[in-house]
């Protein structure tokens, strides 16, 4: 693979300034921000003043900590549009949280908060390893959900061809890929895996592909799954995070240079970590729940927004600016079984390990009696199929689980094929234990 490191004249000024410059432009940004929320955000001043502090109360900027947190029930709650620091009449764009149940969360945007999106949209596309004039595919949905025009917004920015495709109709993006030879791909790392598949259904060698770049988000995938994307495709796999709440894809973005975990744009978003049970704040280095205070937000300024992803901060390399750590997973998804706390990234890391696998899973819970029961259904690879390499499969696979991560599950090898496609974020865990 080619050497992708970007040229330090093309970066913005600030993603290698000193700590002293981004601290003393986050304390500006935020003293301003804070001010911003409580003048013109009812919520924001309920708040503020509920938890007696005012935005003077800023005199360094880990007085943050005196700020209330805010959480997605606080959206809910002001649904649709009860949060918003601007009248109407100034969002240009509303977008909606990707939950699956009940209403969306509503998110809006200003004329200048599209821009700021853009922007850092671009800086994460060059980041990646993109330049202008590259052509890029972009597979992330349009729609209410952030990633597709998101990213659409940064990439002409950036002066890229896009080929909006969106999720869904695969074989036509393999055929348009094949056709316009593309160099980037956005797109969730579980489609990406679908998009594979359909290649090799069409008999094309996707080492032989145009793309030379994949930035891959929106859902936790591990360093495992990124050498199988890497090798798979004889291209970069790097990590794209954000979340709509906060603005959307590029809130942190991982260099192609470094694949050492993803630097915060910190220009626009102050990270802390909490413990997520008593909302402490934690030191550096320290895995705990990422909080997210947007400094230039217009639309809908966040105080300390609870993502619930876990994660820990660590030292800029690639940039001055803090990296995290790979997503362990959310909490939400967090599975307790018989006591051990598992992530499905626990999971697919131990899947990779295991030669007569394909990379597809889904992880089901049931309960009999006071039991709970962990089965993962997973496809077997093409040429591990027959009966006997399926049960000698299993077997490795209920081992290393059960020796790395340390609980005992059921596994259920499925045929090629046998596992739902994700055409956008996978589904991961399948809760079949009754209500309580
Ligand atoms: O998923 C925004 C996005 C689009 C990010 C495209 C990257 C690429 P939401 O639908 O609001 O927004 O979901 C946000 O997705 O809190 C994480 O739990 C998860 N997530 C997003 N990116 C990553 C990632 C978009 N790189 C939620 N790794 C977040 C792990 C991720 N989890």
């Amino acid at each position: 693979m080619e050497d992708l490191t970007p040229n330090p004249k093309d970066l913005d000024p600030i993603e290698t300034a000193s700590r002293d410059e981004i601290e003393a432009l986050q304390f500006h940004r935020m003293k301003r921000s804070l001010k911003h929320a409580f003048e013109n955000s009812p919520f924001y001043r309920n708040q503020f003043i509920k938890a007696d502090v005012h935005p003077e109360d800023l005199k360094t900027l880990g007085d943050i900590a005196k700020f209330p947190f805010t959480v997605k029930q606080d959206l809910r709650d002001c649904y649709p549009f009860g949060m918003f620091a601007v009248p109407q009449s100034r969002l240009v764009r509303i977008h909606g949280s990707s939950g699956t149940t009940g209403k969306p969360t509503v998110v809006g945007y200003t004329q200048a908060d599209i821009d700021h999106w853009a922007n850092l949209i671009a800086r994460s596309i060059r980041a990646a390893g993109g330049r202008p004039g590259d052509m890029l595919h972009n597979a992330y949905g349009y729609g209410l959900f952030t990633g597709g025009l998101g990213a659409h917004y940064g990439a002409e920015r950036l002066g890229c061809t896009v080929v909006p495709m969106s999720g869904g109709m695969t074989e036509r993006q393999v055929t348009l890929i094949h056709d316009f030879k593309p160099r980037i791909i956005m797109v969730t790392p579980s489609y990406m895996l679908s998009i594979l598949d359909e290649f090799r259904r069409q008999g094309l060698d996707p080492r032989q592909s145009s793309l030379q770049v994949g930035i891959f988000g929106a859902e936790p995938w591990t360093n495992a799954m990124r050498q199988e994307i890497e090798d798979a495709f004889d291209m970069h796999a790097v990590d794209i995070y954000g979340l709509s709440e906060v603005m959307g894809p590029g809130v942190a973005q991982e260099c192609v240079e470094t694949k050492d975990g993803l630097h915060i744009w910190e220009d626009h978003f102050y990270p802390e970590i909490i413990d997520p049970v008593t909302g402490e704040v934690l030191p550096d280095g320290q895995l705990g729940e990422l909080v997210f205070t947007t400094l230039t937000k217009e639309g809908l300024p966040m105080v300390r927004y609870r993502t619930r992803d876990l994660t820990r901060l660590l030292p800029g390399t690639a940039r001055s600016m803090r990296r995290i750590e790979k997503i362990t997973g959310r909490s939400d998804d967090m599975i307790i079984l018989r006591g051990v706390n598992v992530f499905p990234t626990q999971i697919e890391e131990q899947i990779l390990k295991c030669r007569g696998l394909a990379p597809h899973f889904q992880i089901e819970l049931t309960r009999s009696g006071r039991m709970d029961t962990m089965t993962v259904h997973v496809e077997c690879a093409d040429d591990h199929a027959a009966a006997d390499a399926r049960a000698a499969s299993a077997r490795e696979l209920s081992h290393h689980i059960k020796s790395v991560v340390g609980v005992s599950t059921r596994i259920e090898v499925r045929d090629p094929g046998g596992i739902a496609r994700s055409e956008g974020k996978a589904r991961r865990v399948v809760d079949n234990r009754p209500k309580e």
